[in-house]
């Protein structure tokens, strides 16, 4: 081949190695951002257990953070500004990644398909999707239109507490079965997240540090969504009411 193009042809392969790697970069930094979100929202939802005024106190709480430095609900919506833009780069990146596979050679994507890491990406790409469209209606019912579910609860005895909604909302089975599909899959997800992560970032390159992350990544998704479906289910045994 003539040098001018197999020089061309090179540099066009490792600037797409570097637009893949820095795509990797952004996802783990955003996504460790969503781990420390998970975390304490898990820890929050916990509060329900103690009663809904608890639950109702500590969302509260989360209202009047940094005040008087920053007006009523302003760092909520710091953060909540912060997670909306890490979730489009999270998003953007993911989708980037996700295309640049699909138009790889058709040979090595037909090898690539064979192997586990390919059912581990697919994985990755669909229950992120399943995750995204929880995500919306999730919020659609319990902070944008507040909705209740729960004909036996009427909405002058809900008022406007969403610790009382909660309860409500997963005194249903199908609502509760919803969350542990949503929780089964963010359980794959983050472990998946959190160890390829480590690997994106250069910190599992050997047998050791290697276990040390699997560990981990298996105790950051257990914990989190243990965590998080003892509140539902809490609730539709009658254990909270
Ligand atoms: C069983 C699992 C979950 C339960 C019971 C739950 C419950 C709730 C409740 C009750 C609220 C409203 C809080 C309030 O207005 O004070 C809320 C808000 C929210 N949840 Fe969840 N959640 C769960 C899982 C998740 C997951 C997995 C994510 C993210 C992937 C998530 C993201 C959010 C976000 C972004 C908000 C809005 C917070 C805000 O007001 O800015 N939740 N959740």
């Amino acid at each position: 081949m003539d040098p001018v193009a197999t020089q061309t042809l090179l540099q066009g392969e490792q600037k797409a190695r570097r637009t893949t790697v820095f795509m990797k970069i952004l996802m783990a930094t955003t996504g460790a951002l969503f781990v420390f979100y998970v975390l304490m929202h898990m820890y929050g939802n916990l509060k329900i257990l103690f009663g809904p005024a608890a639950f109702d106190e500590y969302a509260e709480h989360l209202r009047t953070m940094f005040e008087p430095i920053l007006p009523h609900t302003g760092f909520l919506w710091l953060f909540r500004a912060l997670l909306v833009v890490a979730l489009v780069v999270h998003a953007y990146a993911a989708f980037t990644l996700w295309s640049r596979a699909n138009g790889a050679r058709p040979q090595r994507y037909a090898v690539k398909t064979a192997a586990k890491g390919a059912v581990r990406s697919k994985m990755m790409r669909w229950g992120g999707v399943f995750l995204l469209l929880f995500l919306v209606f999730h919020l659609v019912e319990f902070t944008i239109a507040k909705v209740n579910f729960n004909g036996a609860f009427s909405a002058a005895s809900l008022g406007n507490s969403t610790g009382k909604l909660v309860i409500a909302s997963f005194q249903l089975w199908w609502l509760v079965l919803i969350y542990l599909l949503a929780m089964a899959a963010l359980f794959l997800h983050l472990f998946h997240g959190v160890w390829s992560g480590a690997q994106t970032l250069g910190w599992a390159n050997t047998a050791a540090s290697r276990r040390i992350w699997q560990g981990t990544a298996h105790v950051v998704a257990g914990v989190v969504v243990i965590g998080f479906v003892i509140p539902p289910l809490a609730i539709l045994v009658g254990l909270v009411k």
